[in-house]
């Protein structure tokens, strides 16, 4: 039961190929819609800016009108706007930005810029409540790889411990998926695929783990250009490829790197919390590899079930909520979409 007076923070994400609006008051998810334009990119490999900004405009409303139904909320009773202001593909950014705009001026209420990556961090608390003091945040997107030392996610500044040098953790799942045959999104593709394959099938390149490497950065290009070396061998051979064989033994290759170095950075940071989201953290062999090793070293796993891991409305109303309960300054009608925003804090600056 909402408390009296509690704000209702509405969440306007648009920043890839989904159209997401939550509803979240006080820590608690209240309802959200989602659409997606995922099917109308599977002919080309990969999200095109033009026909996602086109499908977010299409969905805006209806979308909009499925969250407030879902919530039992009147758009009226919404006390504050959060939308993802970056980073993302600028003109899907704009779409959702414009819809928010639009509501927070027609309701006169504050809007708020969110930064993407920290929305994924906050998707986490709707379903396993605040974060603990500290912790170590793996975000394993689409767009983005990194750990993080992470405090109060609205109120600290983000740490970056490492990031990708190359290719993010989604990216290589979307493009050995486009190599094997498999489609878009690559994620729950080769997933599926690798469900009857032998992970251990082909020993392929865990990059970035020998003592000299930095600990905390990835690097996936190497492990992309390995899966088609094989790929294109096995076909000059004229050899049938063992698709399910490779799409397990890849996605082990990138579930060992990703594990590894999150579990050292709980370790040397002395933290006991490990936080995995973003869209790979919906992967069943990541989720099921990091619990197993966070069981036999008695870290606490959280990783929020997988529709709140691929990007969602109620991630972004989560930041909302947060930025709203901390006392934040409202970022105003004057935000402009920062498509390539660097995660440094929960909220945007406004660009000038
Ligand atoms: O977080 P997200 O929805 O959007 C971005 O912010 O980028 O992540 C999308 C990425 C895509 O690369 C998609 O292939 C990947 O997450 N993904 C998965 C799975 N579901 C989505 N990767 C591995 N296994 C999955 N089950
Ligand atoms: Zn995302």
């Amino acid at each position: 039961m909402m408390a009296l007076g509690s704000p209702i923070v509405l969440g306007v994400e648009s920043s890839c190929d989904e159209t997401g609006f939550g509803l979240v008051s006080d820590g608690t998810l209240l309802g959200q819609g989602l659409a997606s334009s995922a099917s109308q990119h599977a002919d080309f490999g990969g999200v095109v800016p033009e026909i996602a900004a086109r499908a977010h405009l299409e969905a805006v409303v209806p979308t909009l009108r499925i969250a407030l139904e879902d919530a039992d909320v009147d758009l009226a009773d919404v006390s504050h706007v959060a939308v993802t202001s970056g980073p993302g593909l600028a003109t899907a950014v704009h779409v959702g930005l414009a819809a928010a705009k639009s509501i927070a001026w027609a309701l006169d209420k504050p809007l708020y810029g969110v930064h993407h990556l920290a929305g994924h961090a906050a998707a986490d608390t709707l379903e396993h409540g605040p974060l603990p003091e500290r912790s170590i945040v793996l975000i394993v997107s689409g767009g983005h790889t990194s750990i993080l030392a992470v405090g109060d996610l609205v109120r600290d500044p983000i740490e970056h411990l490492g990031d990708t040098l190359d290719d993010a953790a989604g990216e290589a799942f979307d493009k050995v998926s486009r190599l094997l045959g498999l489609g878009y999104p690559g994620g729950p593709a080769i997933s599926r695929a690798a469900v009857d394959g032998d992970p251990a099938a082909f020993s392929f390149p865990r990059a970035m783990l020998r003592p000299k490497d930095a600990p905390f950065t990835f690097s996936f290009s190497g492990l992309k250009t390995a899966v088609a070396r094989t790929v294109e061998t096995l076909e000059r051979a004229g050899e049938p490829v063992p698709v399910a064989d490779i799409a397990a033994s890849f996605e082990q290759a990138v579930v060992d790197v990703l594990v590894k170095k999150s579990l050292r950075a709980v370790r040397e940071r002395n933290l006991d919390t490990l936080v995995i989201v973003g869209g790979v953290a919906a992967n069943a062999r990541l989720r099921a590899v990091a619990q197993k090793k966070c069981d036999a070293e008695g870290i606490e796993l959280r990783i929020p079930s997988p529709r709140l891991c691929t990007d969602n409305g109620a991630m972004i109303a989560a930041v909302g909520d947060l930025l709203v309960r901390s006392g934040a300054a409202p970022s105003g009608l004057g935000i402009a979409a920062d498509p390539s925003a660097v995660l440094h804090g929960a909220q945007l600056p406004l660009l000038r």
